[in-house]
This record gives structure tokens, C-alpha cells and sequence, in this order.
């Protein structure tokens, strides 16, 4: 019987702690990507949970691409600067420099940096505009994870996109900071796509480009406690381009605050596109704008630098939006810029406690194609 209870609580105790893998043992003394790799694979193929340890001091990463299914929950934790390499090109192809796929469980904390070392990418990141650019490599690329957490971490100077979360069930960024300047091109924060059950919580966010982005098939998305700022703040699409888009469906933005943002909230969908996808349920609740030059923003003639007709409308359908308890000032008058899409027009829009100052006078609401229902103090519509 003693026997058995010794037994027992020696099987709690070992499957309790994590079987601690550092990464020092692989040899860093360059670069650790060799390390990276060797250690995840040990890590991957522990029957009991594991974790990889990184220590502070700065270590030099090339791109790393892992992936599971791993045999138990695998938690890697940085605590230390991890450097890309300077010059974009060195990355080769990859899509990302930290590439983690197919995994149950997966966890990345500490109080360490990655930093992508993104200026010299910056100039030629590919956009519209740009003739001869090249896609560089975003920092994160989390793809296929279910139950799984980023806590604590810092990511910096991305070469594009901070993060991309791709097709994950269940995956919470908590106190996860991103820091890139405001001139620096495409360096979105967090960019979700076709996954269920995202949370973004307490959470400094400061890039060039959009803050949180929703892709299509984004369901069940919290983002609470966030500070964005500069960038361009928290959106939802662009969505129309593709015909086979899924829809964006319950997002709740909760005391977030928006600083020196090009947007506030914002969702924006294509005209003259194919795209016939929904975005529904749709909640930014006690959010405050500090010099934000669209605070509130639907825009379904989402057109950037011109380059399509906006002859043809949006093929999106809104429903169910509300902006509430929405305060602070605005860069300009019209703070409030709804312009849905005249063939299908937003439904359920609604507009509750909305006090907006542009230099210290409220400011004015412009509706296209839809007709919000207002509740308490909010500007009244005209188009
Ligand atoms: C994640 O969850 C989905 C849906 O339940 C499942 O199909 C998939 O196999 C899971 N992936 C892993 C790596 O466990
Ligand atoms: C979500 O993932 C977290 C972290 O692994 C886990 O603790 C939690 O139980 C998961 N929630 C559900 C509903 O599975
Ligand atoms: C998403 O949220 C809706 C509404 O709250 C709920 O009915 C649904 O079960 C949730 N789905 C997942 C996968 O969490
Ligand atoms: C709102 O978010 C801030 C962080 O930006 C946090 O300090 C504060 O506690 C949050 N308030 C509530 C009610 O959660």
C-alpha cells in the first residue's frame, strides 16, 4: 500500500516536471542553428513534456523550420537575443525565419528578443508601389498548432510581418510585445488566417503596419488589453480578393488603446474582386484613441494606392458590428468613416457611446450603404 502511494506520487512528480533539454549541449558557439534543430528534435520525441532551454546572451539563428506531431507538449524558452541575419538574402527562401508546425501543445516564453534585424529589407519589402522587391522572411510563422501559448517574448524589426498564425485551434499570445519603428514597411504585428480560437492579451504592440490583422477564416478572436501604436492599427481583412475565402466571425477587440494609429478599428474589404465571403460579429468595446487619424472605420472601396476600380462593389457581406464605449480624439473631423458596399450593405451596425474630439469640437460620422442603429452619445450620420 505504501508501496503503491510511493509509486504514485513518484509518477505525479516526474510527469509534473519537464524534461529540460539546453541547448548548450549541441554546441553555440557561432550561430545556434544546428542547436535549434537537434534540440527540438530531442524535445519532439519525449514521451514526457520537455523544455528547451535558450540562455540570455546573444545567439546568431539562421531560418529554422520544425515541425510535429511531438510525442508530448514541448515548451522552448528564450531568454536571451536571438539575431536573423542582417542581410535579408541570407535567409534564403524561407518564408519565415521561425517556422513551427503541426504540434499539440507547443509554448514559447521567457523574457528574450527575437530580433529580425529587418532595415536593410525594409526598403525593397514588396508592396504595390515597389517594381524590383523581393518577399522577404516574416519572423514567426506558427502554422497547424493546437493548445498552444507565446508568453512574454519580445519580437523586433521583422524584415516583414512579425507573425503569421496559420490554421491554429487555440492559441494564446500573453504579454507578448512586438517593437518595430513607424517608417519600417510591412512589418504587421500578429496576422491570423484560418484559425479558431485566438487570443491576444496584454500586449505592446508598435510596428509600421497593421497592429492585429484578421485573414479569412478567423473565428472566435479576442484581443483584450492590447496597446497599438504607431502603426496601423487593428483590422479585420483586407477580405473580396478570392473567391474561396471562409468568413470572419465573432471578434471581440476589449480595452484596447490606440496610439498615433493610422487606423483605429478597421474592416476593410475589396471592390471589383470576386470575393463573396461574410464578416459577422464583429465587437470593439472600450477602446481609446489617442491622435488616431481614422478611429473607426469601415471600408468596403478598400483600395490602396489606387490600384483597382471601384466601379463594381464589394461582394462582402457585414453584419452585426458594434463599436462601444469608444473614446479619445481624432486627427481628423470625420471620425467615424462607415462606407459599406452598395449591393450587399452592412446590417446591424451599431454605434454606442461614441465621443470622439478633433481639436476639442466632436466629430462627424459619414455612412454609405448603411444605417447604425445609435445608442447613448455618437455622432449622427451623414454621407
Ligand atoms: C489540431 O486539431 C485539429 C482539429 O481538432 C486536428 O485535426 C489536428 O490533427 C490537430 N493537430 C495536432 C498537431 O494535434
Ligand atoms: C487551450 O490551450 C491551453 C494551453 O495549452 C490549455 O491550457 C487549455 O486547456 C486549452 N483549452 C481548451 C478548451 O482545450
Ligand atoms: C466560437 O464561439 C461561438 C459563440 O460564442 C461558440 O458557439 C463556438 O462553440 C465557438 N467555437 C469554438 C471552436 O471555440
Ligand atoms: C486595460 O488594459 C490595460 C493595459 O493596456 C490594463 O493595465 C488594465 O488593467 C486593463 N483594464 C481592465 C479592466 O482589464
Amino acid at each position: 500500500m505504501v508501496a503503491n502511494v510511493l509509486l504514485l506520487l513518484l509518477t505525479f512528480s516526474c510527469t509534473a516536471q519537464s524534461k529540460v533539454i539546453d541547448i548548450k549541449k549541441f554546441g553555440i558557439n557561432k550561430d545556434i542553428t544546428q542547436a535549434f534543430t537537434k534540440a527540438w528534435e530531442e524535445a519532439c520525441a519525449s514521451t514526457s513534456a520537455s523544455k528547451i532551454l535558450i540562455s540570455s546572451g546573444t545567439h546568431k539563428m539562421n531560418a529554422v523550420k520544425v515541425k510535429g506531431p511531438c510525442k508530448a507538449a514541448v515548451e522552448i524558452q528564450v531568454d536571451g537575443t536571438i539575431q536573423a541575419p542582417k542581410d535579408p538574402y541570407a535567409l534564403k527562401d524561407a518564408y519565415e525565419w521561425i517556422k513551427i508546425e503541426y504540434v499539440n501543445y507547443f509554448t514559447l516564453s521567457g523574457k528574450g528578443t527575437f530580433d529580425g534585424q529587418g532595415a536593410l529589407a525594409w526598403n525593397n519589402n514588396c508592396r504595390a508601389t515597389h517594381q524590383n522587391c523581393k518577399r522577404h522572411s516574416l519572423n514567426f510563422g506558427f502554422n497547424f498548432l493546437n493548445n498552444s501559448i507565446v508568453r512574454d517574448i519580445t519580437s523586433k524589426d521583422s524584415k516583414n510581418f512579425h507573425v503569421h498564425v496559420l490554421g491554429c485551434n487555440n492559441f494564446t499570445f500573453d504579454n507578448f510585445h512586438i517593437s518595430a519603428p513607424k517608417t519600417s514597411i510591412n512589418t504587421d504585428g500578429i496576422h491570423i488566417g484560418r484559425s479558431t480560437d485566438v487570443k491576444v492579451l496584454n500586449s505592446n504592440i508598435a510596428t509600421g503596419d497593421d497592429c492585429v490583422s484578421l485573414g479569412d477564416g478567423s473565428r472566435n478572436v479576442t484581443i483584450k488589453n492590447v496597446n497599438c501604436g504607431p502603426g496601423h492599427g487593428i483590422s479585420v481583412g483586407s477580405l473580396g480578393k478570392f473567391t474561396e475565402e471562409e468568413p470572419v466571425e465573432n471578434l471581440l477587440v476589449k480595452n484596447c488603446t490606440m496610439t498615433g494609429t493610422d487606423n483605429g478599428v478597421r474592416i476593410k474589404t475589396w471592390p471589383s474582386t470576386p470575393g463573396a465571403t461574410t464578416v459577422s460579429d464583429i465587437h470593439f468595446e472600450d477602446i481609446t484613441m489617442v491622435n488616431v487619424l481614422h478611429p473607426v472605420i469601415i471600408d468596403q472601396e478598400y483600395c490602396p494606392w489606387n490600384r483597382c476600380s471601384k466601379k463594381i462593389p464589394s461582394k462582402v457581406k457585414i453584419r452585426k458590428v458594434t463599436f462601444k464605449n469608444i473614446r479619445g480624439t481624432s486627427e481628423r473631423k470625420e471620425g467615424v468613416t462607415l462606407i459599406c458596399s452598395k449591393s450587399v450593405p452592412c446590417e446591424g451596425v451599431e454605434l454606442s457611446d461614441v465621443s470622439l474630439a478633433y481639436n476639442g469640437a466632436p466629430i462627424v460620422a459619414k455612412c454609405v450603404n448603411v444605417k447604425p442603429k445609435i445608442t447613448g452619445k455618437a455622432p449622427t450620420c451623414s454621407s
